[in-house]
């Protein structure tokens, strides 16, 4: 009979205590699948009077996740305790130097330090595994590294935080603000311990990075990805990208140009009825696009014990199978170095505005974007009886830059009551 495959599992949180159900139910099923029992030998958290709500009598206890890595009857450290240094970067480095392979959901640490990591995991002939870190149970990393391998990658996007889409989603559903919507997500236990990590677009960001890297073969570059969280956009945005058929997104986008890796997390309009405009909830989608294959969209649940369990127990087996690829898809010595690109890609805009109603505001507004080079394609002013006049322009393809000059000069024009608010449209 084959040697069984030995798990050291670091976390016994939401995903780990997911492991370990799965491993509990389907033992047969999985030694069957994987050619060889797999069994944890040992455990790590930090209370371990914690009543867990799973059988932990057969596993030893080791209150040091960096002594759990080492240990002599552990193959694969399992790290699911997250946070991007202290323990999990530890220990992850102490399993690889013992021989470990190493299977995570932890995003963070890859984010930011995936590359000296993926290094020096080649170095000693073991594997990192992380197909939870992105989407939860939605095996992207999968698809991008093996079943797409043979494409040139040309975009990849998609909506990777399941907190950031619900807090979207209700408030166009229910027509309440951001703020409500913000406290009910937190009393619904969606938000991270730090609601930035989410509503402010770094967990989205951690994930693109780390697909960016597999997809266009350079090094893991967070640093440059463009973001932007979803603190600001109103339920006014809502409801009129709504009237115009697009909805608003928190929407990763990566892509190679002529000047470089572009990569953005940041709201975007998309049309209302692509699949990105359609996911409501909780609900992930990546949208893969290869030369040969074209576009892939992928939708599943991109959070939760089961999905983000169901995503470590893949590369588990995989690893018990002898699958063996390099982290990123090939050889992390031969990752280049980005170019970072800012929005390189041109792209049509919507924009909101409220001018003074008087003869004229409206022509200066759009002398002030045809002199940027920026041209009008579609265009509503909103009935205002005795107020000032809210309009909505969509514009053709236009840079970043081109939207910003002429946004800067709308000031000049003297019509203008606030601020102006320019979302980018994403084609999907
Ligand atoms: P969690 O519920 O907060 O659990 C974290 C676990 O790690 C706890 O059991 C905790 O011990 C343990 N832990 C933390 N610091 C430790 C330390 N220094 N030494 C030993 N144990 C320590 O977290 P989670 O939701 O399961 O997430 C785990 C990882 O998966 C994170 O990287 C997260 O980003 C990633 N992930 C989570 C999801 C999800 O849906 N939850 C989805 C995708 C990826 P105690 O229980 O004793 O406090
Ligand atoms: N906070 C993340 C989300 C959890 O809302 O999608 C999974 O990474």
């Amino acid at each position: 009979m084959p040697a069984p495959l030995r798990l050291g599992l670091a976390g016994l949180g939401t995903v780990g205590v997911g492991v370990i159900k799965i491993i509990q139910q389907h033992a047969a099923m999985i030694e069957m699948r994987a050619g060889r029992p797999i069994m944890i030998t040992a455990v790590s958290a930090r209370d371990p009077s914690k009543d867990r709500g799973v059988d932990l009598s057969g596993y030893a206890w080791e209150s040091d996740p960096v002594a759990l890595a080492m240990r002599d009857d552990v193959d694969v450290f399992v790290e699911v305790m997250g946070g991007h240094e202290g323990a999990a970067k530890a220990a992850t480095e102490a399993a690889l130097t013992a021989g470990k392979d190493v299977v995570t959901a932890n995003k963070a640490l890859l984010a930011h330090s995936g590359q000296d990591l993926a290094e020096t995991a080649e170095s000693l002939g073991r594997v990192i595994r992380f197909e939870a870190a992105v989407a939860g149970g939605i095996p992207v990393i999968k698809a991008l590294t093996e079943g797409l391998a043979g494409n040139g990658m040309r975009r990849v996007m998609g909506v990777m935080n399941g907190t950031c889409n619900y807090i979207l989603t209700r408030m166009e559903s229910s027509g309440l603000p951001y703020d409500h919507v913000f406290e009910e997500a937190r009393q619904l236990g969606y938000l991270e311990a730090d609601p930035q990590l989410d509503v402010g677009g770094i967990d989205a960001g951690h994930k693109l990075s780390l697909l960016a890297s597999i997809a266009f073969g350079t090094k893991v570059s967070f640093d440059a990805v463009e973001l932007e969280g979803i603190g600001d956009v109103s339920i006014d945005d809502i409801r009129r990208a709504g009237d115009m058929g697009y909805r608003i997104k928190l929407l990763g986008v990566a892509q190679m140009t002529g000047r470089g890796l572009e990569q953005r997390m940041t709201p975007c309009l998309v049309p209302s009825d692509s699949p990105l405009g359609q996911l409501q909830g909780g609900t992930n989608m990546v949208v893969l696009e290869g030369d040969a294959v074209g576009q892939i969209v992928l939708r599943g649940p991109g959070a939760g014990e089961g999905p983000t369990a169901s995503a470590v127990m893949g590369d588990v087996i995989d690893i018990a199978r002898g699958l063996r690829l390099p982290t990123f898809g090939q050889p992390a010595t031969t990752l280049a170095d980005p170019v970072a690109a800012r929005s390189a890609a041109p792209a049509a805009w919507y924009l909101r505005m409220t001018l003074q109603d008087k003869p004229g505001a409206l022509a200066k507004i759009a002398t002030a974007l045809g002199e940027a080079g920026v041209s009008i394609n579609r265009m509503r002013q909103y009935g205002h009886p005795g107020g000032d006049a809210p309009v909505l322009i969509v514009t053709h393809k236009a840079t970043r830059d081109d939207m910003m000059h002429a946004i800067a000069s709308f000031a000049a024009t003297g019509v203008l009551v606030g601020n102006p608010v320019a979302i980018r449209i994403e084609e999907v």
